[in-house]
């Protein structure tokens, strides 16, 4: 279905002291109407995704209805509700709890809308017909073994202290980080290498609600408190991204004066580069959020099209109703010896942010 979009091209110019406004409204075919559905506007990252989405998807003739939740799982919901009445024709949603648009999005499927799950991959629906992200698994996994390696736990016996923070329990992604990284280090934790002092090691003991860097920081400054006071060093701290990874550096900050721990993330937001630089957290995962973002248009274009959306897993992301297909970009790990290379040279920032 096409849609009339009308932009009013407003050129106003002065001839002779007199404001000319010539009324010419030029017409051009839109695409489509696309909704996205970010879940907040509190990270950097989903203000990036927006963004380049929305410009993406302009370039290429669409309309775009771009709305972030304040990460509000009810607001979301209403959102998408809102999306579905006003005729957008493909939605394109980054959950902020994966099991609570269901019943939203059986509207969508009556409707014959197309859902493409970004990033997060959203519940127990078969009204998902795609899903992009960075491979989740590997993001994990690429963790845990910059901790090995920086431990150099192959050749040394330890034991190392370590500690787990992790993110929003509703967040489907938070499994598959957790697990990479725990497939990886569990072995050297049966082994004695490593040790949990604070014990706390289940799925709901390392999460952090909303990936809110007040709450990992109030939680780790419990732990810190609880199971450090007495000079106990801390070697290592699994943090699953940089919002979570900032909250440990800022209760180290104030309650610790052993020797610094390793510190992983993810995302390079501009907010940890600083710390990355000077050696407060060890490393981040970089997601370039114009790949996904790229990838994701192609999808769009190639479902509004009848063309064939590109995807390169159909067999890891189960969401209950079955494996949805799934684009999965590469993360990479970052740190203070490639940054400039990978974030810098890339053009995804300019040093002078991180002042
Ligand atoms: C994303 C991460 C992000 C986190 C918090 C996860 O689902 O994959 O990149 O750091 O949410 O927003």
């Amino acid at each position: 279905m096409k849609r009339k979009l009308f932009a009013a091209v407003l050129c106003a110019s002065m001839v002779a002291g007199t404001l000319v406004v010539p009324t010419a409204v030029h017409a051009e075919e839109s695409k489509g109407l696309i909704g996205v559905a970010m879940p907040t506007q509190d990270l950097q990252r989903w203000n990036q995704d927006g963004e380049n989405m929305k410009k993406e998807l302009e370039e290429k003739g669409y309309e775009v209805d771009l709305q972030y939740a304040g990460n509000d799982v009810a607001t979301q919901v209403s959102q998408i509700e809102n999306m579905i009445a006003n005729g957008d024709q493909l939605l394109v949603i980054a959950s902020i709890e994966g099991d609570s648009l269901g019943t939203v999005l059986a509207q969508a499927k009556e409707n014959d809308i197309p859902v493409i799950a970004y990033d997060r991959l959203i519940m127990n629906t078969d009204a998902v017909s795609y899903y992009a992200t960075f491979d989740n698994y590997l993001v994990g996994k690429t963790q845990g073994e910059y901790i090995v390696d920086a431990l150099d736990l192959e050749n040394t016996d330890g034991p190392y202290n370590i500690e787990f923070v992790t993110g929003d329990p509703g967040d489907n992604n938070v499994n598959f980080f957790f697990g990479g990284a725990m497939d990886v280090l569990q072995p050297y934790i049966d082994e004695g290498k490593l040790v949990v002092p604070s014990g706390q090691m289940t799925k709901d003991e390392v999460a952090t609600a909303n990936w809110a860097t007040e709450t990992a920081q109030a939680r780790f400054e419990n732990i810190l408190s609880s199971y450090y006071a007495d000079g106990t060093n801390l070697d290592a701290v699994l943090a699953s991204n940089d919002s979570t990874a900032l909250g440990v550096a800022n209760a180290l900050a104030a309650n610790y004066t052993g020797e610094y721990p390793i510190i992983t993330g993810q995302d390079c937001d501009i907010a940890n580069m600083p710390n990355i630089i000077d050696g407060k957290q060890a490393m981040s995962v970089f997601k370039d959020t114009r790949t996904l973002a790229s990838k994701v248009v192609e999808m769009v274009d190639a479902i509004m099209t009848g063309g064939e959306a590109p995807v390169n897993d159909t067999e890891t992301y189960d969401n209950g109703t079955g494996a949805i297909p799934s684009y999965l970009c590469e993360p990479v790990a970052v740190t203070v010896d490639n940054y400039k290379e990978l974030l810098i040279d890339s053009g995804y920032y300019t040093e002078d942010q991180f002042e």
